[in-house]
């Protein structure tokens, strides 16, 4: 097993087998293998996958539980007339950049149910570090900013949903909502540079 199937294995396919009839939104097909575990699960549950991505992907399935649309996934008016109003999962893996991450993620919260699952693939800079086993300048830099605007967001949202990551492979986020209110995100004020912690610091040694 890769460690992209193991990472949708424990943290994002375990979570989902409950839901009967699941609709699930995904942005990012490009091989298909995220398209082909979510077509599973509708086939077996009985629900709807819709896929949106830039290219053409339209003929990697033949099956009457998948809608494909090329499109990009902030051509918001056009997806709006195409798309249900209500999804269980909606999962992202088209950019990986924290401001593209934000405004895709604070659009379609409104049409995720109360309860249902938001995924945001590539959260972890770790494999991506100098010398690491992924080495990459451009995937270090934005899935970090990405984790750090997650935490930005949750620091407003405390009560609006749960949030988990997994760092497993490059990583993956899950959000639960649990009221359709959403928040701006709020900077995150640390005392990690205080006096007091210098202090602290010092005192240890
Ligand atoms: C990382 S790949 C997706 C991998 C896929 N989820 C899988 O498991 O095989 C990213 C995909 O996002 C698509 N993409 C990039 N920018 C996009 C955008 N703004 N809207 C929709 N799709 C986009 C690319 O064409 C590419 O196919």
């Amino acid at each position: 097993m890769s460690n992209y199937d193991y990472k949708i294995k424990v943290f994002l396919e375990d979570q989902i087998q409950q839901i009967s009839q699941p609709n699930i939104l995904e942005f990012g097909v490009r091989e298909g293998r995220s398209t082909k575990i979510f077509l599973d699960l509708c086939k077996k549950k009985g629900g709807h996958l819709f896929s949106i991505d830039v290219d053409d992907y339209s003929n990697l399935f033949k099956d009457q539980n998948w809608t494909f649309l090329k499109t990009r996934d902030d051509n918001f008016e056009f997806l709006q007339e195409k798309l249900p109003k209500k999804f269980d999962i909606i999962y992202l893996d088209s950019i990986h950049e924290a401001d593209h991450v934000q405004k895709i993620f604070y659009h379609y919260y409104k049409f995720l149910k109360i309860g249902g699952q938001f995924y945001i693939d590539d959260i972890s800079w770790l494999p991506y570090l100098k010398s690491n086993y992924r080495d990459n300048f451009y995937c270090e830099i934005n899935n970090k900013e990405t984790f750090e605007r997650l935490m930005k967001i949750y620091n407003n949202n405390f009560d609006n949903f749960d949030i988990y990551f997994t760092f497993i492979s490059s990583g993956m986020c899950r959000i639960v909502k649990k009221q359709n209110q959403i928040n701006q995100p709020k900077k995150i004020i640390s005392r990690e540079k205080s006096f007091k912690n210098m202090f602290r610091k010092i005192i240890k040694k």
